[in-house]
């Protein structure tokens, strides 16, 4: 089973053929990080053109690189939410196009839903043990999910205001960094000292699993007021001591999860899941617990942020599950 993905949520035209839900015959992304770097931030309005010029050209070349005609795609898989509505349409009405020509199933993919289904690519789907607990943390989004089995999704928490990925991006651009900000907080937070500034952990006292990045945003921003000047050093020990509460809050929620729902494998998806630093806190915290689930995050940290493998991946998981 071969089905064409196609991911136009936001800033990244993508598509790829993906084979029985694991196996990536090609992975195309178009990025538009640089065009977006000019306004610090992407613009609904140059994202949708961007991806218009875009998708068939991103489209023809995941075919080539999968060495596999239209005419012989199974499926096509398209993310429908959440997402810039003008980006999204362009993927819809691209994927419908195809869909209708091939006389093709369109199977609707829920963006999220595509993130937890990157920790199944590359990798045998036969291995995975439910309960997952999936802690997906994006630009866009911030959830925790327990995904009992193929079929049943439940989400136990999300933010209740910015995700960690745009207090990530925010943060940078308090301290002047470029778009996105996850990597370049990452970069310079390698020469700061984490302990340096205390910024708060919002929400650990409750006693739900939802997260709260809007607070300590602000915080950085005081902060960063309070400077006479912000030079490399007092940059590189914000973005640190930042980056430091930001993992620290997301891996506490996810231990204490982990306590209720004792999953057998914990998973970190989206694009704030390329970050070392959280996958070395998550590791530690769990490694010093007494229940161990197992711990996974995409090994290729192209699959962390938006891409289409991830989609074809959660059509096949969706769709065609009894094949398995
Ligand atoms: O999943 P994604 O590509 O898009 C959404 O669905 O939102 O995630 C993009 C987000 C951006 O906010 C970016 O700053 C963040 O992921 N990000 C990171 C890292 N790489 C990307 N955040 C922290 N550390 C990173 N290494
Ligand atoms: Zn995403």
């Amino acid at each position: 089973m071969k089905i064409l993905g196609i991911e136009t949520s936001c800033d990244e035209t993508s598509a790829a053929v993906v084979e029985n839900g694991t196996k990536v015959l090609s992975n195309i992304i178009a990025s538009q990080i640089k065009i977006h770097r000019k306004t610090h931030g992407v613009v609904p309005e140059v994202a949708a053109r961007e991806h218009i010029l875009k998708i068939i050209p991103v489209i023809k070349k995941a075919l080539r690189d999968a060495s596999i005609k239209l005419d012989n795609i199974d499926a096509i898989a398209v993310t429908t939410e959440p997402g810039l509505i003008s980006s999204l349409l362009v993927g819809i009405n691209t994927a419908n196009a195809i869909s209708l020509m091939l006389n093709k199933p369109l199977i609707e993919i829920n963006h999220i839903e595509a993130h937890i289904y990157a920790n199944f690519l590359e990798r045998k789907a036969k291995d995975f043990q439910f309960p997952i607990l999936i802690l997906t943390v994006s630009g866009g989004h911030n959830d925790l999910i327990l995904m009992k089995n193929f079929e049943d999704f439940k989400i136990i928490g999300e933010t209740i205001d910015d995700a960690a990925g745009e207090a990530f991006d925010k943060v940078a651009k308090i301290l002047s960094l470029p778009y996105p900000g996850g990597p370049e907080i990452s970069k310079i937070a390698l020469k700061g000292d984490p302990q340096k500034y205390k910024f708060p952990r919002p929400m650990l006292n409750s006693k739900n699993f939802d997260f709260s990045f809007s607070g300590l945003k602000t915080s950085v921003l005081y902060t960063s007021y309070k400077q006479k000047k912000l030079t490399s050093k007092i940059k590189a020990d914000i973005a640190a001591s930042f980056q430091e509460a930001v993992c620290d809050t997301l891996t506490e929620k996810l231990i204490m999860a982990i306590k209720k729902y004792k999953p057998k494998e914990v998973h970190l998806a989206g694009g704030v899941s390329a970050n070392l630093r959280l996958r070395e806190m998550a590791a530690q915290k769990l490694s010093k617990l007494e229940y161990k689930p197992i711990l996974r995050y995409p090994n290729n940290l192209i699959y962390c942020t938006d891409n289409a493998a991830m989609v074809a991946a959660a059509a096949y998981f969706k769709k065609y599950i009894n094949s398995l």
